[in-house]
């Protein structure tokens, strides 16, 4: 009975978020790139879950949705409103694993983490990709998948994070493609 409260007050604030967004754009992973995310986090169940880029929180609830209570997500947003914005939605969603937001420029939060993730989902500033990749690399499991968002529409301006995913032999690496943009689907080895 509490999963199925959880989900559906979940799934209300998501559709919730996506009507706003129809009003006033918001660069949330929206329903098509994010019924992917959450293939990838239902088929990896990490216990350990990065996310760089909050905004409101409507990708830790899509992510968060598919994990029970021993699961945690670690989100970094730094924009103060965002970041408090997203912990209203979050709390409202009632997901079951426990969310930290942390607001603060990735750059410098990434290198504080301690411990090690199974999954990173990274949506955040598009020419920085690579570098949250190589700040947290050293904290990510084997096997742990990297989702980057945005790898159609913004290739150019992610082309280090897209080359050394796919060239570096430290990855096994995947493009799919979602309407006009993409997803960069990368399996740490
Ligand atoms: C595309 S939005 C994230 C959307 C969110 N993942 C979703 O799908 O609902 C990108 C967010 O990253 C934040 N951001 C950009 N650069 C950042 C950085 N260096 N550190 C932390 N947050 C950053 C922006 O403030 C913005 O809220």
């Amino acid at each position: 009975m509490t999963t199925q409260t959880a989900v559906s007050s979940a799934d209300e604030v998501l559709r919730l978020i996506e009507k706003a967004s129809e009003k006033n754009f918001l660069p949330i992973i929206g329903p098509y790139k994010g019924r992917i995310l959450a293939e990838e986090v239902r088929k990896a169940k990490p216990r350990h879950v990065l996310e760089v880029g909050t905004l409101i929180g409507y990708s830790a609830i899509l992510m968060g949705k598919e994990l029970d209570e021993k699961a945690e997500i670690v989100t970094i947003e730094m924009h103060r409103d965002e970041a408090e914005l997203a912990g209203k939605n979050i709390v409202r969603a009632n997901i079951p694993p426990k969310i930290k937001i942390i607001t603060g420029d990735a750059l410098e939060v990434i290198p504080t983490l301690k411990g090690q993730f199974d999954f990173a989902f990274v949506d955040a500033e598009k020419s920085e990709y690579f570098q949250y990749l190589k700040l947290a690399e050293g904290k990510l499991r084997k096997d742990a998948v990297v989702f980057a968002d945005n790898a159609g529409v913004f290739a150019d301006q992610m082309r280090d994070y897209l080359d050394y995913v796919r060239n570096s032999g430290k990855y096994e690496s995947h493009y799919v493609q979602v309407g006009g943009d993409g997803v960069e689907i990368s399996v740490k080895l």
